[in-house]
């Protein structure tokens, strides 16, 4: 039997921390005693992890997911006069981060089912000047990593993984950054991987990406006091520390998000008013987010309310596509190869239900049951 109301919360970092706090303690502990607490080998020790962890030659630690982002792209040699391609349906900071280098943002439709982009529509936006194509792992599925990676090789483009929100995903038959020129991280509290704070990582396998983007997060020093033009953007050893102990159970929280989005999909799959997240057969979805969508925009509002009022904090990632932003696009430069209808549908038809390791049983059926309470009373 159900409660009659319960409070359930979005996120489970305080709880994560409850549950791991002895490993966490002990790694800042470690890094408080060694009184190194920038560029220390604390964040060393995490880089090697989270190298390994991916397969990947090069893990580099920064200040945040977007500067990985803006970081890889200055590496990669991109900036004004350069196209890159991506998608509208997405955290803000993927444009942002284009724009941050000096490109241009060009935006193409996202696939129907996975609101990951549509590798049929990037063809159509390739001109002249574009130099890479950024697929963003939404909600914890990878993009079509083998279409992108073989459109980039027909047009000698390079590409950007924004791997935010996926850490531990695969695809059918491909891993996170290994079809890419450089992956990024966000480590931000809320992340699969996340800290208590703001963090982030660019991963790849090319060693010049490597070496620009360790200079240019350290002012353009590859050697004290020698600089060239660079920026202030390091992991700092205190969050490498908690990033450290935390990766040793991304395998574990990965298979229970797996499974409260098993229970999720088994527990609404008869609902009529909405649709449920689609897993690409052969990939491995991690579920950042557990996102439905209901079928009618105009039904959007009323159930995230209906659960808001039920003490469920349900939210919607995103609701306002970049594009449809006030002020768009902020005299950046930006091209659309539209319409951006599955984008613009995305955006105003998503509600995304709490997910994070920490759940318990009793929360996701509450969870279930007041989504099907709504869905009966909608007509
Ligand atoms: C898809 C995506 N890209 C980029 C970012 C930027 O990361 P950060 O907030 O660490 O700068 C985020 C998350 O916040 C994100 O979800």
């Amino acid at each position: 039997m159900l409660a009659t109301k319960m409070s359930v919360a979005f996120y489970g970092h305080v709880r994560q921390y409850h549950n791991i706090q002895a490993e966490i303690d002990a790694n800042i502990r470690e890094v408080l005693e060694s009184g190194q607490y920038v560029l220390g080998p604390m964040l060393k020790r995490f880089e090697q992890e989270l190298a390994d962890f991916h397969a990947a030659k090069y893990a580099i630690g920064v200040g945040n997911g977007t500067d990985a982002l803006w970081l890889a792209f200055k590496a990669l040699g991109i900036g004004p006069g350069d196209e890159c391609i991506t998608t509208t349906n997405t955290f803000f900071a993927t444009a942002e981060a284009i724009w941050i280098s000096g490109a241009t943002a060009v935006f193409v439709d996202c696939d129907a089912r996975t609101n990951c982009i549509d590798p049929s529509k990037i063809e159509a936006a390739i001109t002249a000047r574009t130099k890479v194509l950024v697929p963003v792992h939404l909600y914890g599925q990878c993009a079509d990593m083998k279409a992108i990676r073989n459109i980039a090789h027909k047009y000698n483009l390079r590409v950007v993984e924004d791997n935010a929100q996926a850490i531990g995903a695969c695809g059918d038959g491909f891993k996170i950054a290994e079809l890419s020129d450089a992956t990024t991280i966000s480590f931000i509290t809320q992340k699969n991987l996340g800290t208590f704070g703001d963090g982030g990582a660019v991963i790849t396998n090319n060693s010049e990406v490597d070496r620009i983007v360790r200079r240019l997060r350290n002012h353009g020093s590859e050697k004290r006091s020698c600089h060239g033009m660079g920026y202030n953007s390091r992991l700092d050893d205190l969050h490498a520390g908690v990033l450290s102990a935390k990766l040793k159970h991304i395998e574990e929280w990965t298979r229970l998000r797996r499974k409260w989005a098993a229970r999720y999909r088994a527990g609404l799959a008869g609902a009529r008013n909405i649709k449920l997240p689609h897993e690409t057969p052969g990939y491995r979805h991690v579920f950042h987010l557990y996102v439905i969508e209901t079928r009618l925009p105009e039904h959007r509002d009323q159930l995230l309310q209906f659960l808001n009022d039920e003490g469920i904090d349900a939210k919607c990632h995103y609701p306002i596509a970049i594009h449809q932003q006030t002020g768009y696009p902020w005299r950046q430069q930006a091209r659309i190869l539209g319409p951006l209808t599955n984008s613009e549908r995305n955006a105003a038809c998503c509600v995304s239900l709490p997910m994070f390791p920490e759940l318990t049983e009793e929360e996701v059926d509450y969870t279930v049951a007041k989504v099907l309470e709504w869905d009966r009373r909608t007509p």
